[in-house]
């Protein structure tokens, strides 16, 4: 197993549904990563635990996904100066823009980058961070670009079903 350099973490494991599309991103492009489900309110201590081995073995950036009032990715980024990538997780009650709000309107001075609410959101956060680690990484940086083509490609060639 190679040290993660990407640390996933969900307030719970009804979370995973929506971050799995993070974790799939960054599978697909060959990135190491570590997800659990750790919360900022009922395992804080573990929380910061988990996060700290992640940053002593090398991680370069969380990802961090919570639904309703959704402050785990304040609390990772109140630990770490590392980049924090946010995902609103879609709430009971509120669809997740409870979630997202709560993760957009960090109080100056410990941003978070939020993205989308749900499966784009998560899949985003993960493409992000790998275009992050492609700043250093030349391969990484041509598998974005392969990826980007790719997806290009599909537009321009697609056609719209006739009348
Ligand atoms: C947050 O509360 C979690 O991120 C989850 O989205 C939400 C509800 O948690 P569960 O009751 O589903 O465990 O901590």
């Amino acid at each position: 197993m190679k040290t993660p350099l990407v640390g996933i973490v969900m307030g719970s494991t009804n979370d995973w549904d929506v971050m799995q599309h993070a974790a799939r991103q960054l599978r697909d492009f060959g990135v190491p990563f570590e997800a659990r489900a750790l919360s900022a309110h009922r395992t804080p201590d573990l929380l910061i635990e988990w996060m700290d081995g992640l940053i002593a073995g090398g991680a370069k950036c969380f990802i961090a996904g919570a639904g309703g009032a959704a402050h785990l990715a304040g609390v990772v980024a109140s630990k770490t100066t590392l980049p924090v990538l946010a995902v609103p997780i879609p709430s009971k009650h509120r669809g997740g823009l409870d979630s997202l709000l709560s993760m957009v309107q960090m109080p100056k001075g410990i941003p978070v980058a939020t993205f989308a609410i749900g499966d784009g959101g998560a899949a985003n956060a993960g493409l992000f961070a790998v275009a992050m680690l492609a700043l250093e990484d030349k391969k990484l940086a041509r598998a974005l670009q392969a990826f980007r083509k790719k997806q290009a490609d599909a537009v321009k060639s697609a056609k719209l079903p006739n009348l």
